[in-house]
């Protein structure tokens, strides 16, 4: 459709009509026959808002899609195509690792492709929009949301958003294989304080720029169609009522001309908020600030159309945003075609087809973090050996975490199926050991309590010991459970449940070579798990080939490749950790006598493995760091060049990262901001030079003065293999 004809057609809609396409209605609520269900009408949904609905979410089955599209269309006035939405966060049925685990691969690109593919899938079963990517910047692993995000790093979370929202939404959103990609959440939802979920955030305004804000610029930069409001408050005021953040900031300064939509129930929680005193005052606030639609209540159908009739808000406004949603509609091709190219047969056959197992597996491999590797333990021989495979995880099939809503346990290979395909020849036992959740602890998920299995936890034990003893190596594999994390999912204890610490210790009694998996939608504490183990690999929820990555990696049919995306703390006491955190008069600097330093009595300040750390089977060099030049000018940037070498036997990949120290500043600098980063691969023996360009961009910051620029001064770039990294060259930005 042409825009004059989207005009048209908004000109000929009723204002009762427009106010219903910034309304989505829930798909639990859209009964069979597409019908308006008990649910929805006791939420005060007439029936005429109901099928003046503008969206719904979470129907994934294609017939019922089809079915919903047409019976809607033909109720609606003017015909218009609903938008059909769904959290499809790490893969459709080809589910890939969780976000987190995608940002420990320092490999956007590779999430671009796995975007790209999760709305091949999407799309063909009928999905329009998609809610991702999540680019909260998350430094606290209490929060169970950090699994949605891509790490504790600013630039980091910058790259993934980039890529990933080209990859949902290709080049052409009307093309067969696209969908809407939808970053959320706005703005700073990755910072609730003491990590508790839906919980405020309290920021000064130069964390939030500097820190926070930049991974939603850059996703407007990219192009997203859509932006999601946060549950949050931010200094005090609810972000889905912040005329600042959505029309100041968002619209007028960063030029998203996209649709906004609020998060579930959004709008009607600024009244529990406490910022309105109801339904009419929530629906005018979230208006004013440029909300565009409504999720899942029913704030906008019941109070837009009075608040217009009393000259409060004005009908331009409710128009703005019914054309927003009209022309994403429209971008979608869907006044065309309302089912934007999906159909069942193509599903069924681009949906886990070989294709997109094996770019599941690469990325199930590249995410994998090898935390500690002592004695080159790691990799095990592929014969000859015999292995003990304990703990719950050992045949889980559950691999992915709780927002993979169409993963399917029968789609997804074990570890115990990864390893019985590549290890014939050692001789492998296998057993649970253990129960994975303390019964203490009940845990409920979306819908409903976590049920384990009633089991006789010492003949588990029992059999494990057994074994184990006969073993030359144990490699267990522990985690939380994936409803352990995500929405609702803050921890307060960042350990593995204490029945698997238990049988760790047990474990560790009998057999000495023990390797550590980890299955996990957080950092942990992994204190007591690194004393007992010789190696430690962080799996994450690593998706439907979780199995044969851990396999392959286990036995060295490939090498982890990782760097953490976020730091695991010492414990919980530490966190918010970060490396990028500020330089303070007092730092510590090792002197225990000196009572006077910002240190803590009885732990470290510095986190067991920092962001960027991760190991491989091999070791890189690093054997120069090169400067083109020592001055950074507003015209002339500079290049560092490092020359690393692959000095063990076998090929590996590092992540080359590069930080960046402004030594003096109007307002205090983080001791280090990763400012570039490549994946180098190396044949044994081989060496690269990687070059990065610094140009004064980088160096810009929020000043005293509030000015975002860069100051002249002296600055230090590291080049490295973690954060860690002290090896560096100096220069100075002359202005
Ligand atoms: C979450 C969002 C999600 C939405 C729709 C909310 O509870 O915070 O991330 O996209 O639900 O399912």
């Amino acid at each position: 459709m042409q825009k004059e004809q989207l005009e048209i057609l908004l000109k000929d809609m009723s204002l009762r009509e427009k106010i219903g396409q910034l309304v989505q209605i829930p798909g639990f609520m859209i009964g069979s026959g597409s019908v308006i269900t008990g649910p929805a009408l006791e939420m005060g949904f007439s029936e005429e808002d109901f099928y003046n609905a503008g969206a719904t979410l979470s129907v994934f089955d294609f017939d019922q899609i089809k079915e919903i599209q047409d019976k809607f269309m033909e109720h609606q006035p003017h015909h218009i195509p609903l938008l059909f939405m769904g959290d499809i966060i790490n893969g459709y049925r080809s589910v890939f690792p969780i976000p987190l685990a995608q940002g420990c691969s320092f490999d956007p690109e590779l999430s671009g492709r796995l975007a790209a593919m999760s709305a091949k899938e999407s799309a063909a079963a009928g999905l329009h929009v998609t809610f991702s990517p999540m680019v909260d910047v998350v430094r606290d692993a209490r929060w169970g949301r950090v699994m949605e995000s891509t790490g504790e790093d600013t630039y980091l979370n910058e790259c993934f958003a980039k890529e990933t929202v080209k990859g949902y939404q290709g080049s052409n959103l009307a093309d067969a294989g696209s969908v809407a990609a939808c970053v959320k959440h706005y703005a700073a939802y990755g910072a609730p304080e003491g990590g508790r979920d839906y919980n405020v955030v309290e920021l000064s305004d130069r964390t939030l720029t500097d820190d926070y804000l930049p991974p939603y610029q850059a996703a407007v930069d990219a192009g997203v169609e859509m932006v999601m409001t946060s549950f949050n408050t931010l200094n005090r005021l609810p972000a889905t009522g912040s005329k600042w953040l959505m029309r100041d900031l968002l619209r007028d300064t960063w030029g998203f001309s996209g649709m906004l939509i609020s998060d579930w129930g959004a709008i009607n929680e600024l009244e529990l908020h406490g910022v309105t005193k109801d339904g009419a005052e929530s629906a005018y606030l979230a208006m004013k600030a440029g909300v565009d639609m409504d999720m899942c209540t029913p704030v906008y159908a019941l109070n837009l159309q009075k608040l217009v009739e009393e000259g409060k808000i004005a009908e331009e406004l409710i128009d703005e945003a019914c054309m927003r949603v009209l022309t994403l509609k429209n971008k979608l091709g869907l006044f065309e075609d309302p089912y934007h190219h999906a159909d069942q047969v193509k599903a069924e056959d681009v949906i886990l087809s070989r294709e997109h197992r094996e770019l599941c597996l690469e990325a199930a491999e590249e995410s994998c973090v090898l935390l500690k590797n002592k004695r080159d333990i790691l990799p095990l021989a592929k014969e000859g050996l015999k292995i003990a495979f304990i703990g719950p995880y050992t045949e889980a099939h559950r691999l992915y975490g709780v927002w993979s809503m169409l993963g399917r346990e029968e789609d997804t290979v074990s570890v115990k199926e990864g390893v019985e395909a590549i290890a014939q020849n050692n001789e492998c036992t296998f057993s649970k050991g253990c129960r994975m959740l303390d019964p203490k602890y009940p845990l409920y998920e979306f819908h409903g309590r976590v049920e384990e299995e009633e089991t006789d936890d010492e003949e588990l034990l029992l059999d494990a010991m057994t074994k184990a003893k006969r073993a030359d190596v144990c490699v267990m594999l522990l985690g939380e459970h994936p409803a352990h994390s995500g929405e609702g999912g803050s921890r307060g204890d960042i350990r593995i449940p204490k029945p698997q610490r238990k049988l760790l210790k047990e474990i560790a009694k009998v057999n000495p070579n023990i390797v550590t998996v980890l299955f996990h939608g957080r950092p942990l504490d992994i204190r007591g798990v690194d004393r007992r183990s010789k190696a430690v690999l962080a799996a994450w929820f690593p998706g439907i080939e979780g199995g044969n990555a851990v396999a392959r990696l286990l036995f060295g049919e490939s090498a982890p490749s990782g760097k953490l995306a976020m730091s695991f703390p010492y414990n919980v006491a530490q966190v918010p950790v970060h490396y990028d955190h500020f330089t303070t008069a007092r730092a510590f600097n090792g002197d225990i006598t000196n009572r006077f330093q910002s240190r803590y009595l009885d732990i470290p300040n510095d986190p067991l493995y920092p962001f960027g750390h991760g190991l491989t089977y091999t070791t890189f060099d690093y054997m120069s760091i090169e400067q083109s030049g020592d001055v950074v000018t507003c015209d002339s940037p500079v290049t560092v060049s490092v020359r690393i070498k692959n000095i063990g036997n076998r090929a590996g990949t590092e992540v080359v990262q590069l930080y960046i120290r402004d030594l003096k500043g109007s307002v205090v600098r983080p001791v280090k901001k990763l400012k570039g980063f490549e994946r180098v691969t190396l044949e044994a023996g081989e060496e690269k030079t990687v070059t990065f360009t610094i140009d004064h961009e980088m160096l810009k910051f929020t000043t005293a003065d509030m000015r975002f620029e860069a100051e002249p001064g002296e600055f230090y770039a590291y080049a490295g293999g973690s954060s860690r990294t002290e090896r560096h060259v100096t220069f100075t930005f002359a202005g």
